[in-house]
């Protein structure tokens, strides 16, 4: 079964060919981030207006990359939710329409839940569930319970900033450019991750919540030399860039590995899955090399948003009879979140 996947949750405009859920056939991606560099975070409106010029030649691509024609595909996938509206409503609006004009099954996905199932994309690893899910991007960090893919519960989220988030806002106030994990993340890897210590929000004792702004205000008084230092007045050489950075990114990943660790023992998990932009990371995929489960990440591919994890969450749905109707809404939150987050 061949489904075409459509995403334009937020910046990034994507469609991809998946087979059987699995046999990623296309994954196109048409990247923002020049647009939104210069104002060091995504703007909606720009965004929205990119979407609308990319959405039919990223999905033409996705089809004649995939060597198929959209008679050939079994059905319509789309991210429509969570996300900024605007840009939401270009993939479902396009979805739709093409699910209509083709008279194919329009499956509707929730991006987040699709960031989970990336880690079978193209490797199909046999998954032992229960599993805890950890999806850690710039939009979202929370963990969930699965007891399949298509059986999730929400655990445990962020209170405030996402991890990618502050990833992003460190970057800023560094000066080192936009998007800030990749950036940051090679600059760790020469850094010595004791030089500074960062603060490690765990919250209270049993708590799978997250915080992280505590981290980056730390950060932003250390840089600002509010420790009687004055760095402000002199530029970071190289080297503390990199202490900065490591330091920083070790705060991150301990307070990460703390929170699926309980998790883990407490739902007695078999095995972990973590996807998101910050599953690129080294250190993280680094740290988890040691963890007491076995822990699966998605190829590098699919770790920042695509599409080909829609398409590929969507098969399952369409295999399970979830296909949703044509006036399928575009929804700024997750199915996931509940009434304590
Ligand atoms: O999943 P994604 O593309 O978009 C959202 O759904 O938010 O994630 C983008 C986020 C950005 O905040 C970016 O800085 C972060 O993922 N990111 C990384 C790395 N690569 C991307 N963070 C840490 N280390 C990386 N290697
Ligand atoms: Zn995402």
């Amino acid at each position: 079964m061949l489904i075409l996947g459509i995403e334009s949750t937020c910046d990034e405009t994507a469609a991809s060919v998946v087979e059987d859920g699995l046999a990623v056939r296309s994954n196109i991606v048409s990247s923002q981030v020049d647009l939104h560099a210069k104002y060091r975070g995504v703007v909606p409106e720009i965004a929205s207006r990119a979407h609308i010029e990319n959405i039919l030649p990223v999905v033409s691509q996705a089809l004649e990359v995939a060597g198929t024609r959209l008679e050939e595909i079994d059905a319509i996938a789309v991210a429509h939710r969570p996300g900024l509206i605007g840009s939401l409503l270009i993939g479902v609006t396009a979805a739709k329409t093409l699910a209509w004009a083709r008279g194919k099954p329009l499956i509707g996905v929730d991006h987040v839940h699709a960031h989970l199932y990336s880690v079978r994309l193209d490797v199909a690893p046999t998954i032992p569930m229960p599993a805890v899910g950890l999806v850690c991007s710039g939009g979202h960090t929370a963990l969930y319970h699965l007891k399949d893919f298509l059986n999730v519960e929400l655990v445990g989220s962020t209170l405030d900033d996402a991890v990618g988030e502050a990833y992003d806002k460190v970057a800023a106030i560094l000066n080192l450019g936009y998007p800030g994990g990749p950036i940051l993340d090679s600059l760790a890897k020469d850094g010595n991750p004791r030089a500074i210590h960062f603060p490690r929000s765990k919250l209270d004792r049993d708590s799978l919540d997250f915080s992280f702004s505590g981290l980056k205000t730390s950060l932003l008084y250390h840089v600002k030399g509010f420790q009687g230092k004055q760095r402000a007045t002199t530029p970071m050489n190289e080297r503390e860039l990199q202490d900065i950075a490591a330091s920083f990114q070790a705060a991150c990943i301990d307070v990460l590995v703390e929170k699926i660790k309980r998790a883990a023992r407490k739902f007695n998990a078999k095995s972990i899955v973590i996807g998101g932009g910050v599953s690129a990371n080294r250190g993280l995929r680094a740290a988890m090399q040691s963890f007491f489960l076995p822990t699966f990440f998605p190829p590098m591919a699919y770790c920042t948003d695509n599409a080909a994890m829609i398409a590929g969450l969507g098969y399952e749905l369409l295999k399970s009879g979830r296909t949703s109707p044509l006036d399928l809404d575009a929804i700024t939150h997750s199915q996931f979140v509940d009434a304590t987050h």
